[in-house]
Formats: structure tokens, sequence, C-alpha cells
């Protein structure tokens, strides 16, 4: 039974785990650092939708390098909290990678299904280097050997929104990151 109605804001979290001058402190920190690793070249960054949107945005504006910016969506989860299905990659790239450098841009490495099938997805088009980025890192739900290579910050196994990450499409706009009230997590309610 529903005690508090979801008001998909902030005050609906009961912990926030990143804050948003962290998580701004650590953008750019990332950006420095894919600055001194892509010095001089140009990169294609290719953007997961809808979850690592907001990231992208803050992230390529602290890169100091060549960009082009395209998007991929992969449809891992329905309205839940854990994956049920193989991801299914269902748009393609506008931009003609082959010969490129690319960076993969995602919200979070839970199992690393989705980053993985990406990667082996783009391995396909013989870009000229392929790396991944990823904001959140939980390490403790990894279902396959492979890591990111720039990750902003590693998480415990909570289902976290904001910035970008959702509950079923809700909470994208909050600037921190947090974990939901429990009861609003395990509430089909909202969905
Ligand atoms: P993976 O394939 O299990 O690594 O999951 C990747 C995708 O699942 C991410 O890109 C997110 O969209 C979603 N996801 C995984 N964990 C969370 C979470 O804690 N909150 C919100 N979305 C998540
Ligand atoms: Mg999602």
């Amino acid at each position: 039974m529903l005690t508090q109605k979801p008001s998909y804001t902030e005050s609906d979290l009961e912990t926030v785990l990143v804050s948003k001058e962290e998580i701004r402190q650590r953008v750019l920190e990332l950006g420095k650092q894919l600055s001194e690793h892509y010095e001089g070249k140009d990169v294609t960054i290719v953007s997961i939708l809808s979850g690592a949107l907001v990231f992208t945005a803050d992230l390529i504006r602290s890169c100091d390098f060549a960009t082009r910016l395209d998007c991929l969506r992969a449809e891992s989860y329905g309205n839940a909290t854990s994956a049920q299905n193989p991801p299914r990659i269902t748009n393609p790239l506008k931009t003609d990678i082959t010969g490129h450098h690319v960076l993969v841009v995602d919200d979070i490495l839970d199992s690393g299904n989705t980053l993985k099938a990406i990667i082996a997805h783009l391995q396909g088009f013989s870009p000229a280097s392929l790396k991944s980025c990823v904001l959140l890192d939980k390490p403790a739900r990894h279902e396959k050997s492979f890591s990111a290579d720039f990750c902003g910050f590693t998480i415990p196994d909570k289902f976290v929104v904001g910035y970008g990450l959702d509950f079923a499409e809700r909470y994208r706009n909050l600037a921190c990151i947090g974990v939901l009230k429990k009861e609003l997590q395990d509430s089909a309610s909202h969905v």
C-alpha cells in the first residue's frame, strides 16, 4: 500500500549518493583526462540514449578536442529496475565511424550487457579506436568481464536516479544522483 504519493522531485529520494557539486567537479576532471588522452585527435562521441543525455551534454563541454556527436539507443529495460531481455540497438548511427576515433558515453555500467553489446556492434564498423566512458559503475552487478576505460564514480549495488538516470522515465532532471525511497521504488502505481 503506497502511503506517499511520488512528487517526481528530489524529495522522493531516500539518500543522495552523489551531489550536484560532486558531479560538476568530476565531469570537469573527466573532461581533462579525456582531453589529455585525445589531444590533437578528432573524436566521434556516441551517447547512449536516453540515460547518457545529461552526462554527455556536460561532458562534451569540458572536452578540449575536436568532436562529432552521434547517438544510439539500446533498450534493455522496460519500466522495471532490473534487466529483462538482452539489449537491442534500436536506432542506427548517422555518422560514418570507420577509421574514426570513437568514445561511447553511457550513464551507468550495471550488468555490463548493454555496453558490451554496443562495443561489439561498433567494433563491426572498424573504428580507428574505440573507448568507453561511464558516469557510474556498479561493480557488484557486473555479469560480464567488462570495464569502462573512463569512469566517474563507483557506487554500491543500489538502483539510482537523477542526472539522466530514470525510474520509468521519471527523475532524469534531478541535478544529483540518489536512491529512491523504498516504497516508491517497489510501487508499480506510478510506472
Ligand atoms: P546494463 O546493461 O545492466 O549494464 O544496464 C545498462 C542500462 O540500464 C543503463 O544504461 C541504464 O539505462 C540502466 N540502469 C542500470 N542500472 C540503473 C540504475 O541504477 N538506475 C537507472 N538506470 C539503470
Ligand atoms: Mg534507463
